[in-house]
């Protein structure tokens, strides 16, 4: 088959819903952070397949671990039985957990995981209303759709759950109350105890979801105390702290978890993307007595505790553990950040820099001081990119995503780089034509 063939009947048999495409890679292999279409280019992958491989495209670890699983036993139902390998990642996610004795539910997908967050939240508290963030994503399920804070042309269509509501995230680079770092009083911090006085019943409140660095939203990096404060005002009212460890857990940020950079411990944690290694399965780490209190199959699948995404998502801890990636992830991400730093210095389009760890956007604006986003220029440097050999993402239509695999090697992260700046350079210098702009849609 052809690339534009499979690419025209790709879009007579997908609805629009289930995709949103940046370049017309048909991937067909792919070895740690490189990726190979069915054309035989090389790229080299910046995206980890949207934050999913932590440990490498085809990690030889987690490769093993399905192939020896998947010749033993497939599946055996978890909701009825007890097979042994969703009981030892169990174990394993309370060993690595910041929450203390957790239980834990699984699930195929960051949504799910979410929605099912919100389910323990509510029955545990006996409260409805949510607390969510703008421009926050928790996936697209109803529950999750329902806590997000994008997407909302969807739920307009679609209808969503009642009882939730949204603060302001606290950025930095583009404060929603129009603040600079030296004049900043953490008015974010101010609004929420605003909104507890005039919109929300705080002992009516169950939850609070956070990303612990807003990923789609542009890989928003909360100011060192934001989540010390707000916690302290969710445990004066009896309200939870939900942590979305999606896109930010398992060592993204050269933590375990994320939230861990910020010095509290949350209520519950959600994890999927990475867990599986690319196989679909999603955790819901929680304090044992909210995991508690929902009755007998008030929130499992038919395959959940899949014994061969189990095994997958073991060999990834594994990997972790055994790679020291941890440590790689905070070595590399600080050497990245410098070189995304000085290409600041020398490209305009550049506003910001920002992230923690491998998990890291750059942010092209029009003009330094306006803060415009540079949507048109995201698109190019994106196409740009592609046509270069390095797959790239923008969120937030001009947010670039820069999350590389844990392991990769660093002469592959510098080849990225220096195709990256290129790209950038090639937009500034007007070499990259505007009928690019229509081939690639992103969001
Ligand atoms: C922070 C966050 N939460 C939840 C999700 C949803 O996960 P999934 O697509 O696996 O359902 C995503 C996916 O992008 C995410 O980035």
């Amino acid at each position: 088959m052809e690339r534009d063939e499979i690419i025209m009947r790709y879009s007579r048999v997908f609805p629009k819903a289930a995709r949103v495409t940046y370049a017309p890679i048909v991937g067909v292999r792919a070895e740690n952070a490189k990726v190979w279409d069915i054309e035989g280019r090389e790229y080299i992958d910046f995206l980890s397949n949207a934050a999913v491989q932590n440990v490498g495209h085809n990690n030889p670890r987690v490769v093993n671990a399905v192939k020896e699983q998947a010749d033993r036993l497939i599946h055996f139902t978890f909701i009825y039985g007890f097979p042994v390998e969703p009981l030892l990642l169990a174990e394993k996610l309370a060993e690595i957990s910041p929450i203390e004795n957790p239980k834990i539910s699984f699930g195929l997908s960051g949504s799910d995981a979410n929605d099912g967050a919100i389910k323990f939240a509510r029955a545990y508290t006996g409260r409805r209303h949510i607390l969510s963030y703008l421009r926050s994503y928790y996936g697209a399920t109803y529950g999750a759709m329902s806590v997000t804070g994008l997407e909302l042309e969807v739920r307009s269509i679609a209808g969503e759950l009642s009882e939730v509501h949204y603060i302001p995230y606290p950025n930095c680079y583009r404060c929603p109350f129009g603040k600079e770092p030296r004049t900043c009083h953490m008015e974010c911090v101010e609004y929420l105890k605003e909104k507890f006085e005039g919109e929300v019943y705080a002992e009516g409140t169950a939850a609070l979801f956070a990303e612990p660095i807003q990923g789609d939203a542009g890989m928003v990096v909360p100011p060192e105390g934001y989540f010390k404060k707000i916690k302290r005002i969710l445990d004066e009212h009896g309200i939870l702290l939900v942590v979305d460890e999606v896109q930010s857990g398992l060592g993204r940020t050269g933590k375990w978890f994320a939230i861990e950079h910020f010095g509290v411990t949350p209520d519950i944690i959600t994890l999927a993307k990475p867990l599986g290694g690319g196989l679909p399965i999603s955790a819901i780490i929680g304090r044992a007595e909210i995991m508690d209190s929902l009755p007998p199959l008030g929130h499992t699948f038919t395959l959940s505790g899949n014994p061969v995404a189990s095994r997958a998502a073991l060999a990834v801890i594994e990997e972790i553990e055994e790679k020291d990636l941890l440590r790689r992830a905070k070595k590399l991400g600080k050497y990245t950040k410098k070189r995304l730093e000085k290409m600041k210095e020398e490209h305009e389009l550049i506003g910001d820099v920002r992230g923690l760890g491998l998990m890291l956007g750059v942010d092209l604006v029009k003009d330094r001081d306006t803060k415009e986003r540079a949507y048109e220029e995201a698109r190019k440097v994106v196409w740009r990119a592609y046509e270069l050999g390095l797959v790239l993402a923008f969120l937030q239509g001009n947010v670039l995503r820069i999350q590389p695999p844990l392991t990769i090697e660093e002469d592959v992260l510098e080849e990225g780089l220096n195709r990256l700046e290129q790209a950038i350079a090639d937009v500034e210098e007007g070499k990259v034509p505007d009928d690019v702009l229509s081939k690639v849609q992103g969001w």
